[in-house]
Protein backbone atom coordinates (compact mmCIF):
# COMPACT_ATOMS: atom_id res chain seq x y z
CA UNK A 1 0.00 0.00 0.00
CA UNK A 2 1.64 3.30 -1.22
CA UNK A 3 1.02 6.01 1.39
CA UNK A 4 1.18 10.18 1.34
CA UNK A 5 3.85 11.98 3.57
CA UNK A 6 2.17 12.69 6.96
CA UNK A 7 3.04 16.25 8.88
CA UNK A 8 1.28 15.83 12.07
CA UNK A 9 1.19 19.37 13.79
CA UNK A 10 4.47 20.76 11.86
CA UNK A 11 7.56 18.52 11.80
CA UNK A 12 10.88 18.66 10.31
CA UNK A 13 9.89 18.86 6.68
CA UNK A 14 8.29 22.02 7.59
CA UNK A 15 11.34 23.61 8.58
CA UNK A 16 12.61 24.83 5.07
CA UNK A 17 11.68 24.32 1.47
CA UNK A 18 14.71 22.96 0.92
CA UNK A 19 14.04 20.37 2.78
CA UNK A 20 14.28 17.11 0.30
CA UNK A 21 11.52 14.60 -0.26
CA UNK A 22 10.48 12.50 1.82
CA UNK A 23 9.94 8.93 0.33
CA UNK A 24 6.47 7.35 0.19
CA UNK A 25 6.44 4.05 2.34
CA UNK A 26 4.37 1.06 1.88
CA UNK A 27 3.59 0.54 5.49
CA UNK A 28 -0.07 -1.26 6.69
CA UNK A 29 -2.35 0.29 9.03
CA UNK A 30 -3.32 -1.53 12.52
CA UNK A 31 -1.18 -4.32 12.52
CA UNK A 32 -1.18 -3.71 16.14
CA UNK A 33 1.71 -4.23 19.15
CA UNK A 34 3.15 -7.67 18.40
CA UNK A 35 4.59 -6.54 15.41
CA UNK A 36 5.81 -3.72 16.96
CA UNK A 37 7.48 -5.24 19.40
CA UNK A 38 8.70 -7.96 16.93
CA UNK A 39 10.44 -4.59 15.13
CA UNK A 40 11.84 -3.28 18.70
CA UNK A 41 13.48 -6.53 19.71
CA UNK A 42 15.59 -6.26 16.50
CA UNK A 43 16.22 -2.71 16.66
CA UNK A 44 17.70 -3.64 20.03
CA UNK A 45 19.82 -6.44 19.04
CA UNK A 46 21.11 -4.25 15.98
CA UNK A 47 21.91 -1.72 18.46
CA UNK A 48 24.11 -5.20 20.07
CA UNK A 49 25.50 -5.41 16.95
CA UNK A 50 23.58 -7.97 14.89
CA UNK A 51 22.48 -7.66 11.69
CA UNK A 52 19.00 -6.61 10.77
CA UNK A 53 18.28 -8.63 7.50
CA UNK A 54 19.49 -11.88 9.52
CA UNK A 55 17.43 -11.07 12.59
CA UNK A 56 14.38 -10.06 10.37
CA UNK A 57 14.42 -13.40 8.73
CA UNK A 58 14.46 -15.26 11.96
CA UNK A 59 11.69 -13.00 13.53
CA UNK A 60 9.40 -13.03 10.11
CA UNK A 61 9.10 -16.44 10.20
CA UNK A 62 6.60 -15.86 13.75
CA UNK A 63 4.55 -13.79 11.06
CA UNK A 64 2.59 -16.29 8.46
CA UNK A 65 0.12 -12.50 7.19
CA UNK A 66 2.75 -11.17 4.74
CA UNK A 67 1.34 -7.57 5.80
CA UNK A 68 3.19 -8.30 9.31
CA UNK A 69 5.96 -9.45 7.48
CA UNK A 70 6.16 -6.33 4.94
CA UNK A 71 5.30 -3.62 8.33
CA UNK A 72 8.12 -5.16 10.16
CA UNK A 73 10.66 -5.03 7.33
CA UNK A 74 9.77 -1.54 7.19
CA UNK A 75 9.66 -0.75 10.68
CA UNK A 76 13.16 -2.15 11.11
CA UNK A 77 14.67 -0.44 7.87
CA UNK A 78 12.79 2.25 8.19
CA UNK A 79 14.10 3.46 11.51
CA UNK A 80 17.77 2.19 10.96
CA UNK A 81 18.05 4.18 7.67
CA UNK A 82 15.89 7.83 9.35
CA UNK A 83 18.58 7.06 12.35
CA UNK A 84 20.67 10.31 12.01
CA UNK A 85 17.55 12.06 11.21
CA UNK A 86 15.75 10.89 14.16
CA UNK A 87 18.70 11.26 16.69
CA UNK A 88 19.21 14.95 15.32
CA UNK A 89 15.47 16.14 16.57
CA UNK A 90 15.76 13.32 19.88
CA UNK A 91 19.03 14.84 20.98
CA UNK A 92 17.49 18.05 20.76
CA UNK A 93 14.30 16.83 23.18
CA UNK A 94 15.97 14.83 25.54
CA UNK A 95 17.90 16.46 28.74
CA UNK A 96 20.45 13.28 28.62
CA UNK A 97 22.33 12.62 26.06
CA UNK A 98 21.62 9.89 23.67
CA UNK A 99 24.04 7.52 24.13
CA UNK A 100 22.89 7.58 28.22
CA UNK A 101 19.57 6.22 27.60
CA UNK A 102 18.94 2.66 27.91
CA UNK A 103 19.46 0.86 24.71
CA UNK A 104 15.64 -0.13 24.43
CA UNK A 105 14.31 3.35 25.48
CA UNK A 106 16.23 4.78 22.47
CA UNK A 107 15.30 2.59 20.37
CA UNK A 108 11.44 3.07 20.81
CA UNK A 109 12.18 6.57 20.64
CA UNK A 110 13.27 6.11 17.41
CA UNK A 111 10.86 3.44 16.35
CA UNK A 112 7.87 5.93 17.34
CA UNK A 113 9.64 8.90 15.70
CA UNK A 114 9.67 7.09 12.58
CA UNK A 115 6.22 6.54 12.56
CA UNK A 116 5.16 9.99 13.18
CA UNK A 117 7.80 11.42 10.71
CA UNK A 118 8.33 9.28 7.87
CA UNK A 119 5.31 7.09 7.47
CA UNK A 120 2.04 8.64 6.97
CA UNK A 121 -0.54 6.12 7.72
CA UNK A 122 -0.22 5.59 11.25
CA UNK A 123 -1.76 7.94 13.14
CA UNK A 124 0.91 10.16 15.23
CA UNK A 125 -0.74 9.47 18.79
CA UNK A 126 -1.28 5.69 18.23
CA UNK A 127 2.54 5.76 17.62
CA UNK A 128 3.20 7.42 21.11
CA UNK A 129 0.21 5.26 22.75
CA UNK A 130 2.32 2.38 21.11
CA UNK A 131 5.73 3.69 22.43
CA UNK A 132 4.71 4.53 25.82
CA UNK A 133 2.92 0.59 26.05
CA UNK A 134 6.21 -0.85 24.42
CA UNK A 135 7.92 1.68 27.18
CA UNK A 136 6.38 0.08 29.84
CA UNK A 137 7.41 -3.27 29.31
CA UNK A 138 11.68 -2.23 29.67
CA UNK A 139 13.33 -2.47 32.82
CA UNK A 140 12.65 1.57 33.56
CA UNK A 141 8.94 1.06 33.83
CA UNK A 142 6.91 3.82 34.43
CA UNK A 143 9.53 6.06 34.52
CA UNK A 144 10.58 5.06 31.13
CA UNK A 145 7.04 5.25 29.76
CA UNK A 146 6.71 8.57 31.51
CA UNK A 147 10.07 9.88 30.03
CA UNK A 148 8.51 8.20 26.37
CA UNK A 149 5.61 9.75 26.58
CA UNK A 150 7.06 13.76 27.56
CA UNK A 151 9.83 13.26 24.63
CA UNK A 152 7.09 12.32 21.91
CA UNK A 153 4.95 14.67 22.59
CA UNK A 154 7.59 16.98 22.51
CA UNK A 155 7.93 16.08 18.72
CA UNK A 156 4.16 16.59 17.85
CA UNK A 157 4.47 20.44 19.74
CA UNK A 158 7.73 21.07 18.49
CA UNK A 159 9.04 20.73 14.88
CA UNK A 160 12.50 21.38 14.68
CA UNK A 161 14.50 23.19 11.76
CA UNK A 162 16.84 21.94 9.96
CA UNK A 163 20.12 23.19 9.79
CA UNK A 164 20.86 25.81 8.02
CA UNK A 165 21.77 24.65 4.31
CA UNK A 166 23.49 28.01 3.96
CA UNK A 167 25.63 27.85 6.45
CA UNK A 168 26.66 24.32 6.76
CA UNK A 169 25.22 22.31 3.88
CA UNK A 170 27.08 19.00 4.89
CA UNK A 171 25.28 19.11 8.11
CA UNK A 172 22.07 19.99 6.98
CA UNK A 173 22.60 16.98 3.93
CA UNK A 174 23.44 14.81 6.89
CA UNK A 175 20.36 15.64 9.15
CA UNK A 176 18.26 15.84 6.22
CA UNK A 177 19.25 12.91 4.13
CA UNK A 178 20.54 10.90 7.22
CA UNK A 179 24.12 9.64 6.72
CA UNK A 180 27.04 10.10 8.86
CA UNK A 181 29.00 13.65 7.39
CA UNK A 182 32.16 12.30 6.81
CA UNK A 183 30.22 9.57 4.22
CA UNK A 184 27.79 12.68 3.00
CA UNK A 185 31.27 14.47 2.49
CA UNK A 186 33.05 11.53 0.33
CA UNK A 187 29.50 11.44 -1.83
CA UNK A 188 29.85 14.84 -2.82
CA UNK A 189 33.01 14.35 -3.70
CA UNK A 190 33.07 11.44 -5.80
CA UNK A 191 29.73 12.13 -7.33
CA UNK A 192 28.90 15.64 -6.93
CA UNK A 193 26.14 17.82 -4.95
CA UNK A 194 23.11 16.62 -7.40
CA UNK A 195 24.18 12.99 -7.50
CA UNK A 196 25.06 12.54 -3.91
CA UNK A 197 21.15 13.67 -2.76
CA UNK A 198 20.07 11.39 -5.10
CA UNK A 199 21.43 8.63 -4.12
CA UNK A 200 20.89 9.49 -0.38
CA UNK A 201 17.41 9.27 -1.43
CA UNK A 202 17.35 6.28 -2.51
CA UNK A 203 19.25 4.95 -0.07
CA UNK A 204 16.26 5.38 2.20
CA UNK A 205 14.12 3.86 0.21
CA UNK A 206 12.99 0.07 0.52
CA UNK A 207 15.02 -2.19 -1.45
CA UNK A 208 12.75 -5.01 -3.60
CA UNK A 209 13.05 -8.08 -2.36
CA UNK A 210 14.16 -10.14 -5.07
CA UNK A 211 15.10 -13.98 -5.69
CA UNK A 212 16.77 -15.91 -8.30
CA UNK A 213 15.22 -18.88 -9.49
CA UNK A 214 16.89 -22.06 -9.83
CA UNK A 215 16.71 -23.24 -12.88
CA UNK A 216 18.19 -26.59 -12.50
CA UNK A 217 14.83 -26.78 -10.47
CA UNK A 218 13.58 -26.38 -13.98
CA UNK A 219 11.77 -23.10 -16.52
CA UNK A 220 11.36 -19.54 -14.72
CA UNK A 221 7.95 -19.59 -15.62
CA UNK A 222 7.19 -23.31 -14.06
CA UNK A 223 9.13 -22.54 -11.33
CA UNK A 224 6.85 -19.12 -11.01
CA UNK A 225 3.67 -21.09 -11.19
CA UNK A 226 4.89 -23.17 -7.72
CA UNK A 227 5.99 -20.39 -5.97
CA UNK A 228 2.55 -18.76 -6.44
CA UNK A 229 1.04 -22.02 -5.65
CA UNK A 230 3.13 -21.58 -2.43
CA UNK A 231 1.82 -18.28 -1.54
CA UNK A 232 4.68 -16.29 -2.87
CA UNK A 233 3.50 -13.66 -5.65
CA UNK A 234 6.30 -13.25 -7.82
CA UNK A 235 7.00 -11.42 -11.42
CA UNK A 236 9.71 -12.09 -13.92
CA UNK A 237 11.78 -9.20 -14.67
CA UNK A 238 13.71 -8.10 -18.22
CA UNK A 239 17.45 -8.48 -17.40
CA UNK A 240 18.11 -12.44 -16.43
CA UNK A 241 15.35 -15.26 -16.69
CA UNK A 242 15.98 -16.13 -13.32
CA UNK A 243 15.39 -12.83 -11.53
CA UNK A 244 11.72 -12.53 -10.06
CA UNK A 245 10.45 -9.89 -7.97
CA UNK A 246 8.36 -10.36 -4.77
CA UNK A 247 4.97 -8.60 -3.69
CA UNK A 248 6.54 -8.76 -0.33
CA UNK A 249 9.80 -9.86 2.35
CA UNK A 250 9.65 -13.35 1.74
CA UNK A 251 9.24 -16.49 4.58
CA UNK A 252 12.45 -18.03 4.51
CA UNK A 253 10.64 -20.99 6.40
CA UNK A 254 7.84 -21.50 3.11
CA UNK A 255 7.94 -24.49 1.10
CA UNK A 256 9.50 -22.70 -1.89
CA UNK A 257 12.52 -21.97 0.29
CA UNK A 258 12.88 -24.59 1.94
CA UNK A 259 12.67 -27.25 -1.09
CA UNK A 260 15.48 -24.82 -2.88
CA UNK A 261 13.28 -23.62 -6.08
CA UNK A 262 14.69 -20.20 -5.06
CA UNK A 263 17.53 -18.06 -3.19
CA UNK A 264 17.06 -14.61 -1.60
CA UNK A 265 19.80 -12.42 -3.98
CA UNK A 266 19.43 -8.60 -5.22
CA UNK A 267 19.58 -8.56 -8.98
CA UNK A 268 22.44 -6.70 -8.96
CA UNK A 269 24.72 -9.50 -7.38
CA UNK A 270 23.09 -11.72 -10.10
CA UNK A 271 24.41 -9.91 -12.54
CA UNK A 272 27.77 -10.41 -11.36
CA UNK A 273 27.56 -14.13 -12.20
CA UNK A 274 26.12 -13.37 -15.72
CA UNK A 275 29.43 -11.08 -16.39
CA UNK A 276 31.33 -14.23 -15.34
CA UNK A 277 29.18 -16.66 -17.43
CA UNK A 278 30.81 -19.70 -17.53
CA UNK A 279 30.07 -22.20 -19.88
CA UNK A 280 28.31 -25.32 -19.45
CA UNK A 281 31.01 -28.02 -18.15
CA UNK A 282 33.22 -25.12 -17.08
CA UNK A 283 35.38 -25.34 -13.78
CA UNK A 284 35.03 -21.75 -12.01
CA UNK A 285 36.93 -20.70 -9.10
CA UNK A 286 34.86 -18.43 -6.29
CA UNK A 287 37.54 -17.10 -4.06
CA UNK A 288 35.19 -15.32 -1.48
CA UNK A 289 32.71 -17.80 -2.08
CA UNK A 290 30.30 -17.06 1.07
CA UNK A 291 27.60 -17.40 2.36
CA UNK A 292 27.25 -18.75 -1.75
CA UNK A 293 24.72 -16.87 -3.66
CA UNK A 294 27.23 -16.37 -6.68
CA UNK A 295 29.16 -20.08 -6.28
CA UNK A 296 25.37 -21.58 -6.37
CA UNK A 297 24.45 -19.32 -9.32
CA UNK A 298 27.61 -20.25 -11.05
CA UNK A 299 26.48 -24.27 -10.45
CA UNK A 300 23.36 -23.51 -11.84
CA UNK A 301 25.63 -22.28 -15.12
CA UNK A 302 28.11 -24.56 -15.24
CA UNK A 303 25.74 -27.65 -14.79
CA UNK A 304 26.27 -31.06 -13.25
CA UNK A 305 28.92 -31.96 -15.30
CA UNK A 306 30.82 -28.59 -14.68
CA UNK A 307 32.60 -27.85 -10.98
CA UNK A 308 32.50 -25.11 -8.57
CA UNK A 309 35.35 -24.78 -6.17
CA UNK A 310 34.25 -22.42 -3.22
CA UNK A 311 36.79 -21.11 -1.23
CA UNK A 312 36.81 -18.47 1.89
CA UNK A 313 38.50 -17.68 5.12
CA UNK A 314 35.68 -18.53 7.12
CA UNK A 315 34.80 -21.90 8.32
CA UNK A 316 31.17 -21.01 9.08
CA UNK A 317 30.85 -19.30 5.86
CA UNK A 318 31.95 -22.15 3.89
CA UNK A 319 29.58 -24.44 6.19
CA UNK A 320 26.91 -22.22 4.89
CA UNK A 321 28.02 -22.64 1.15
CA UNK A 322 27.22 -26.42 1.82
CA UNK A 323 23.49 -26.08 3.24
CA UNK A 324 22.99 -23.41 0.71
CA UNK A 325 24.19 -25.61 -2.16
CA UNK A 326 22.53 -28.75 -0.75
CA UNK A 327 19.04 -27.18 -0.13
CA UNK A 328 19.45 -26.04 -3.89
CA UNK A 329 20.49 -30.19 -4.79
CA UNK A 330 23.89 -28.96 -6.15
CA UNK A 331 26.55 -31.34 -5.34
CA UNK A 332 29.93 -29.90 -7.00
CA UNK A 333 30.28 -27.32 -5.20
CA UNK A 334 33.25 -28.37 -3.58
CA UNK A 335 34.98 -25.83 -0.48
CA UNK A 336 38.58 -24.98 0.83
CA UNK A 337 38.93 -22.83 3.48
CA UNK A 338 41.89 -19.99 2.52
CA UNK A 339 42.88 -16.99 3.20
CA UNK A 340 42.99 -15.37 -0.63
CA UNK A 341 45.26 -12.62 0.74
CA UNK A 342 47.85 -13.93 1.33
CA UNK A 343 47.97 -17.29 -0.90
CA UNK A 344 45.57 -19.73 -2.38
CA UNK A 345 46.00 -23.59 -2.28
CA UNK A 346 45.31 -24.38 -5.75
CA UNK A 347 47.74 -24.62 -8.96
CA UNK A 348 48.15 -21.04 -10.63
CA UNK A 349 47.79 -20.94 -14.47
CA UNK A 350 45.09 -23.17 -14.28
CA UNK A 351 41.68 -22.00 -14.98
CA UNK A 352 39.68 -20.41 -17.26
CA UNK A 353 36.94 -18.87 -14.84
CA UNK A 354 37.69 -17.05 -11.99
CA UNK A 355 35.27 -15.27 -9.21
CA UNK A 356 36.41 -12.74 -6.71
CA UNK A 357 33.17 -10.43 -4.93
CA UNK A 358 35.45 -9.24 -2.67
CA UNK A 359 34.73 -8.35 1.23
CA UNK A 360 34.19 -4.80 0.53
CA UNK A 361 32.09 -2.08 2.86
CA UNK A 362 29.03 -2.67 1.69
CA UNK A 363 28.26 0.85 0.50
CA UNK A 364 26.01 -0.05 -2.44
CA UNK A 365 23.83 -1.82 -0.14
CA UNK A 366 22.78 0.42 2.43
CA UNK A 367 18.90 0.34 1.59
CA UNK A 368 19.26 -3.80 2.51
CA UNK A 369 21.66 -3.00 5.64
CA UNK A 370 20.73 0.66 6.25
CA UNK A 371 22.82 0.11 9.98
CA UNK A 372 26.22 -0.46 7.71
CA UNK A 373 26.28 3.60 7.74
CA UNK A 374 26.44 3.99 11.34
CA UNK A 375 28.89 1.51 11.64
CA UNK A 376 31.83 2.47 8.83
CA UNK A 377 34.44 4.73 9.49
CA UNK A 378 36.44 7.01 7.77
CA UNK A 379 39.77 4.79 6.94
CA UNK A 380 37.41 1.86 5.95
CA UNK A 381 37.39 2.33 2.52
CA UNK A 382 41.19 2.61 1.73
CA UNK A 383 41.65 -0.31 4.24
CA UNK A 384 38.98 -2.60 2.46
CA UNK A 385 40.73 -1.35 -1.25
CA UNK A 386 44.12 -2.83 0.13
CA UNK A 387 43.04 -6.12 1.11
CA UNK A 388 40.58 -6.32 -2.18
CA UNK A 389 43.77 -5.03 -3.75
CA UNK A 390 46.16 -7.99 -2.78
CA UNK A 391 43.28 -10.42 -3.09
CA UNK A 392 42.62 -9.58 -6.77
CA UNK A 393 46.43 -9.82 -7.15
CA UNK A 394 46.29 -13.46 -5.89
CA UNK A 395 43.11 -14.94 -7.23
CA UNK A 396 44.38 -13.16 -11.15
CA UNK A 397 47.25 -15.62 -10.76
CA UNK A 398 45.08 -18.57 -10.97
CA UNK A 399 44.05 -17.74 -14.77
CA UNK A 400 45.83 -19.92 -17.29
CA UNK A 401 45.79 -17.39 -21.04
CA UNK A 402 42.65 -16.75 -22.39
CA UNK A 403 40.71 -17.16 -19.17
CA UNK A 404 38.42 -14.71 -17.83
CA UNK A 405 38.33 -13.18 -13.96
CA UNK A 406 35.13 -10.58 -12.19
CA UNK A 407 36.32 -9.02 -9.76
CA UNK A 408 33.21 -7.16 -8.01
CA UNK A 409 32.25 -5.36 -4.84
CA UNK A 410 28.88 -3.63 -3.45
CA UNK A 411 30.14 -0.99 -3.13
CA UNK A 412 29.86 2.61 -4.56
CA UNK A 413 33.46 3.58 -3.95
CA UNK A 414 35.79 4.56 -6.55
CA UNK A 415 38.80 2.87 -4.22
CA UNK A 416 36.85 -0.44 -3.95
CA UNK A 417 36.09 -0.70 -7.20
CA UNK A 418 37.91 0.68 -10.69
CA UNK A 419 40.66 1.88 -8.14
CA UNK A 420 41.44 -1.49 -7.05
CA UNK A 421 41.15 -3.27 -10.89
CA UNK A 422 43.57 -0.17 -12.16
CA UNK A 423 46.30 -1.15 -9.68
CA UNK A 424 46.31 -4.77 -10.92
CA UNK A 425 46.36 -3.69 -14.82
CA UNK A 426 49.28 -1.39 -13.72
CA UNK A 427 51.18 -4.35 -12.57
CA UNK A 428 49.91 -6.77 -15.24
CA UNK A 429 50.38 -5.94 -18.84
CA UNK A 430 49.10 -9.26 -19.64
CA UNK A 431 45.49 -8.65 -18.13
CA UNK A 432 43.04 -6.54 -20.02
CA UNK A 433 39.38 -5.30 -19.46
CA UNK A 434 36.84 -7.41 -21.62
CA UNK A 435 34.91 -4.65 -22.95
CA UNK A 436 32.59 -7.57 -25.33
CA UNK A 437 29.76 -6.85 -23.06
CA UNK A 438 28.84 -3.33 -23.39
CA UNK A 439 26.69 -4.80 -26.16
CA UNK A 440 25.38 -7.37 -24.54
CA UNK A 441 21.60 -6.20 -23.82
CA UNK A 442 21.41 -7.49 -20.52
CA UNK A 443 23.68 -4.78 -19.21
CA UNK A 444 22.13 -1.86 -21.10
CA UNK A 445 23.03 1.59 -19.31
CA UNK A 446 25.40 -0.96 -17.07
CA UNK A 447 28.30 -0.75 -18.47
CA UNK A 448 30.51 2.60 -19.27
CA UNK A 449 33.13 3.62 -21.73
CA UNK A 450 35.77 2.15 -19.74
CA UNK A 451 34.00 -1.47 -19.72
CA UNK A 452 33.59 -0.92 -16.00
CA UNK A 453 29.84 -2.41 -14.68
CA UNK A 454 29.05 0.22 -12.15
CA UNK A 455 25.16 0.25 -10.39
CA UNK A 456 23.69 2.25 -7.90
CA UNK A 457 20.11 2.18 -6.17
CA UNK A 458 19.36 6.15 -7.69
CA UNK A 459 19.80 4.61 -11.36
CA UNK A 460 17.44 2.29 -12.20
CA UNK A 461 16.66 1.00 -8.57
CA UNK A 462 19.66 -1.84 -8.63
CA UNK A 463 21.85 -2.38 -5.83
CA UNK A 464 25.42 -0.54 -5.44
CA UNK A 465 27.74 -2.38 -7.37
CA UNK A 466 30.96 -2.19 -9.19
CA UNK A 467 32.30 -5.70 -11.69
CA UNK A 468 34.84 -5.88 -14.36
CA UNK A 469 35.83 -8.64 -16.21
CA UNK A 470 39.11 -9.05 -16.68
CA UNK A 471 41.07 -11.49 -19.62
CA UNK A 472 44.93 -12.09 -19.11
CA UNK A 473 46.25 -12.27 -23.18
CA UNK A 474 49.70 -13.54 -22.03
C1 LIG B 1 31.01 -10.14 -0.23
S1 LIG B 1 31.19 -11.58 0.70
C2 LIG B 1 31.00 -12.81 -0.56
C3 LIG B 1 29.57 -13.06 -0.93
C4 LIG B 1 29.41 -14.26 -1.83
N1 LIG B 1 30.22 -14.14 -3.03
C5 LIG B 1 27.98 -14.48 -2.21
O1 LIG B 1 27.55 -14.09 -3.31
O2 LIG B 1 27.24 -15.10 -1.43
C6 LIG B 1 32.91 -11.62 0.98
C7 LIG B 1 33.43 -12.91 1.58
O3 LIG B 1 34.85 -12.77 1.66
C8 LIG B 1 35.31 -13.56 2.72
N2 LIG B 1 36.69 -13.15 3.02
C9 LIG B 1 37.12 -12.06 3.73
N3 LIG B 1 38.46 -12.04 3.76
C10 LIG B 1 38.88 -13.11 3.04
C11 LIG B 1 40.16 -13.63 2.72
N4 LIG B 1 41.28 -13.03 3.13
N5 LIG B 1 40.22 -14.77 1.99
C12 LIG B 1 39.10 -15.40 1.58
N6 LIG B 1 37.86 -14.95 1.85
C13 LIG B 1 37.75 -13.82 2.59
C14 LIG B 1 34.29 -13.29 3.81
O4 LIG B 1 34.30 -14.34 4.75
C15 LIG B 1 32.98 -13.21 3.01
O5 LIG B 1 32.36 -14.46 3.03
Amino acid sequence: MIIRRRRPGGSVERAGASAPALPTLPVTRGRGLPARHAALAVLVRVVQGGFADVLLGHRLAAFPDPADRRLITRLVLGTLAWQGRLDYELAQLSARPLESLDPEVLAILRLALYQIRITTRIPAHAAVDTAVTLARTTRGGSGAAGFVNAILRGTLRNPLPLPNRGKDELGYLAAAYSHPRWIVERFVAWFGITAAEALMTANNEAAPNVIRLNLARGEASRLIEQLRADGIDATPTSRLPETAILASAPALNSRAFRDGLCYPQSEASQLVAAVLAPPHGATVVDCAAAPGGKSTHLTEMVGRIGRVIALDLSHSGLRKVHSVAATLGHSNVATIRADCAASIPLRPVSFDYVLLDAPCTGSGTFREHPEIRWRLEPQDFARMALLQSRMLEQAAMLLRPGGAIVYSVCSVAPHEGEGVVKALLRQHSDFVVDRSLASDNRFARLIGDDGFMRMRPDQGGLDGFFAARLKRIG
